[in-house]
């Protein structure tokens, strides 16, 4: 693979307008990394004035209804954060599944409803503590992926270019807790037979990011793991200052 790590931040449900100011500075920075391709997902409130400000990085929603359009009060079809000014869109992050109740099936099917609108996707898989502890996290991580993996005419025209996974251990989002590098790698490996299962080469050329818990210490030895192709970033993406350490740890030297 060669394809340029991807730096994602996922602002979650934090920001207002006075946050457009670190997005501006993230996005200037972000041109002196041409190796690395950056993103941010704000909350959708800031999606088309976030779209305005910058020129350089990719913005993204955070969650899609997986129907066009109807009643669906407060929430947010994909066409519509593509209309807002997002080019890709976050799905099946763990806090979505826990709290909204979001299965496999349904992240499927918000996945494609995305591809077949232009967006690119950015799927989130991970296991708990629990799983983990009880050496289920291979196996769980597993199904988990096969369930939410687009199919069908959607996945045929947008893997690998618009699909990539998020690795996220639930355990180490928002914690501190980072996952064991040699974790990291095998749980990618895992990933990569899955996705080589569902797609055959094409397979190969999905990105797979990690995320839970990435910051500036521990950027440089998650990204150059074997298999990790970028980070799905929450906490550290909130502000310049943190998150373009992580850009750097992916792209090397800049340029002037
Ligand atoms: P975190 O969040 O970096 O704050 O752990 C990551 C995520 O939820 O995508």
């Amino acid at each position: 693979m060669s394809m340029r790590p991807y730096i994602v931040g996922n602002w979650k449900m934090n920001g207002t307008r006075s946050l457009l100011s670190e997005a501006r500075s993230i996005d200037r920075a972000s041109a002196r990394y041409p190796g690395v391709s950056v993103a941010l997902a704000p909350p959708a409130t800031l999606i088309a004035a976030l779209r305005e400000a910058v020129s350089v990085i990719g913005v993204g929603g955070q969650d899609c209804h997986a129907e066009a359009k109807g009643a669906f009060t407060g929430d947010i079809a994909a066409a519509q954060l593509k209309d807002a000014g997002a080019d890709f869109v976050i799905v099946g992050h763990s806090e979505r599944r826990a709290a909204h109740g979001e299965s496999d099936a349904m992240v499927k099917a918000k996945a494609e409803a995305a591809l077949e609108c232009g967006l690119m996707v950015i799927l989130c898989v991970g296991e708990t503590l629990a799983d983990r502890d009880g050496g289920q996290a291979e196996g769980i991580v597993a199904r988990q992926v096969d369930g939410s993996l687009p199919q069908g005419e959607a996945a045929a025209a947008g893997v690998p270019e618009r699909l990539s996974i998020a690795y996220e251990p639930v355990w180490a989002i928002g914690t501190g807790r980072v996952a064991a590098v040699e974790d990291v790698v095998a749980m990618h490996a895992v990933l990569r037979d899955r996705l080589v299962a569902a797609y055959g080469d094409a397979g190969n050329d999905v990105a797979i990011l990690y995320g839970g818990s990435v910051n500036a210490s521990n950027a440089a030895a998650l990204l150059g793991a074997e298999g990790v192709g970028g980070a799905l970033v929450g906490g550290a993406s909130l502000t310049a200052e943190a998150f373009l350490p992580i850009v750097a740890a992916a792209g090397g030297e800049p340029v002037d």
